[in-house]
């Protein structure tokens, strides 16, 4: 049996003391040479806290489809109507006898005129409840402006049409 030269494991010591080096300098390297490692993971940065944030509230004329209006719909339309009529609209998620939004087969009304009643009314006799309460008239308009976006029947009402009823409607 060959004797054993590297009594104390020398060769060990040496290759440890190695890699702790190596390690230290690479720390060093990155933390103060390289200031950090670029993974490219397309992180977006949180907005800043004093970035103007966009208030649905203030909007004039929310029944009008603007993006910003039809985005605040969609995260209102998860948060109240998702439950029951699916994350899309599409009754996936949902239940199934509330109204698949996508399809379209309206039974009180087309159109975001008659769907503004149903949100301030309800369905009677059926699990579709007034939101009158829970959601102020902006906050309905931008639901109904996302619902736009997603159902294939779409409403035919005229613009001031819309705007005359909105501004009686509460
Ligand atoms: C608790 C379940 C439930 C929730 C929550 C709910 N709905 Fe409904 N919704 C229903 C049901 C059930 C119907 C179908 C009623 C019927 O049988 O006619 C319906 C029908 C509808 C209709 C169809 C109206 C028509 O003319 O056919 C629209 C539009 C609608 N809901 C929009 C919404 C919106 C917008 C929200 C969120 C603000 C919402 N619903 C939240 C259950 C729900």
């Amino acid at each position: 049996m060959a004797e054993n030269h590297d009594h104390h494991n020398q060769r060990g010591l040496i290759a440890f003391l190695g890699s702790m080096a190596f390690v230290f300098i690479f720390f060093f390297y990155i933390v103060f040479i390289n200031k950090g490692v670029e993974l490219n993971e397309n992180v977006s940065d949180p907005a800043p806290a004093d970035a103007p944030k966009y208030d649905l509230l203030s909007e004039k004329e929310p029944w009008l489809p603007k993006a910003e209006v039809v985005t605040a719909g969609q995260k209102l339309f998860k948060q109240n109507c998702a439950l029951c009529h699916g994350q899309n609209g599409d009754l996936v998620g949902g239940i199934a006898n509330a109204r698949h939004l996508v399809d379209g087969q309206w039974k009180v009304g087309n159109g975001m005129i008659a769907h503004f009643k149903v949100l301030q009314n309800g369905i009677a006799g059926t699990q579709m409840a007034s939101f009158k309460q829970t959601l102020k008239p902006g906050e309905r308009w931008a639901i109904l402006n996302y619902i736009e976006t997603i159902t294939k029947n779409k409403s035919t009402d005229k613009t001031e049409d819309i705007a005359t009823f909105a501004k009686s409607a509460d």
